[in-house]
């Protein structure tokens, strides 16, 4: 067996995935036709064609417009199946999966309308394939923090279907300092913490995640590189970094490939795993990230060993559930 072919086949975890950013251009108009709207594309070939992204923000324009689309609780439930499905034929057997519900809830679809469908559509894969998931109630970093705390206060009351928390959307300008009381509330509710820093913005906002929101791990983190002593820390504290390549190469954060921070990452020993982010809109899933990976740095067996093994150890899921898997 190839280095490839161990990857691949091999049961993982996907810790970093936007289940909006898991909608593909077919199933956008699927259900745009079945709720009466009209996407602002003539069919799904131009939709593809917008695909053609420079930053972070302008994917994230993109992203909520097409968000549009989810109305239902079907709706949530047909996007949170065709994930599972597909993130299945790679092997993956547990997936802890960032949802944004402020993108839905000011636009007036109720907060247990986006969760029940979620949930559903968890549970037909639970129940058909075996599949493991978790829920990470993202919050809007372009939103104030006010704002983020009262739809904190909206999900109380489902407190308990809520693994963990995260941050997302634009990072530079909005740094994780912004979001301390905030992060202090979910954590006070004993729920593990999750924070994208180090995307687009500096080593310091992840030191800021860090100190300052206390997160368990970082989600992109890629910039640690161009910090010695980031890395040096994140090394001793085993904080995993989520790892997403072709979402940094999509959105520029490298020029291409060869140039990503990953081998570097690895050589510091960090705890890194692999994602796919936004898979309907970088250009695949978690096996179309490992292939492109492998093209740029031919791994051997045991770095692949490694990458799947910390996808595991990262997760949320306890010793004796992961060991079902490994
Ligand atoms: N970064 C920040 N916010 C996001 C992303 C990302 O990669 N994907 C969806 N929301
Ligand atoms: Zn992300």
């Amino acid at each position: 067996m190839t280095p490839l072919e161990l990857a691949l086949s091999c049961p993982k975890a996907e810790l970093h995935l936007h289940i909006e950013g898991s909608l593909e251009p077919e199933l956008a108009f699927e259900l745009a036709a079945r709720n009466g709207i009209r996407l602002p594309y003539a069919d799904i070939a131009a939709l593809r064609a917008a695909y053609d992204f420079e930053d972070l923000q302008s994917f994230l324009d993109l992203y909520y417009a097409c968000a549009d689309v989810l109305r239902t609780e079907e709706d949530f439930r047909d996007l949170m199946l065709a994930y599972l499905r597909r993130a299945r034929a790679d092997n993956i057997v547990h997936a802890e999966i960032m949802f944004d519900p402020q993108t839905h809830t000011a636009r007036g679809i109720p907060f247990a309308t986006v969760l029940a469908g979620l949930e559903q559509g968890a549970e037909i894969a639970r129940r058909e394939w075996g599949m493991s998931t978790r829920l990470i109630m993202s919050f809007l970093r372009h939103l104030s923090e006010e704002e983020c705390m009262r739809t904190l206060d909206e999900a109380l009351p489902f407190i308990e279907r809520i693994h963990a928390f995260g941050l997302d959307s634009s990072e530079l300008g909005h740094p994780p300092a912004k979001f301390a009381r905030l992060f202090a509330r979910c954590a006070a509710l004993g729920k593990p913490l999750v924070a994208h820093a180090g995307e687009e913005g500096p080593p310091a906002y992840i030191f800021e995640a860090l100190d300052i929101l206390k997160v368990a791990r970082i989600d992109h983190g890629v910039r640690a590189s161009e910090d010695p002593a980031l890395l040096e820390r994140l090394a001793r504290e085993e904080i995993p970094l989520t790892v997403c390549p072709l979402s940094n190469v999509r959105l520029c954060v490298f020029d291409d490939m060869r140039q990503h921070s990953l081998p570097a990452l690895l050589a510091q020993g960090l705890c890194v795993t692999l994602n796919s982010d936004d898979p309907a809109y970088f250009g695949g899933y978690l096996g179309n990230n490992i292939r492109a990976v492998q093209e740029a740095f031919d791994f051997d067996a045991a770095t692949w060993r490694t990458l799947m093994a910390n996808s595991f150890r990262a997760s949320f899921v306890s010793e004796a559930e992961r060991a079902v898997w490994l």
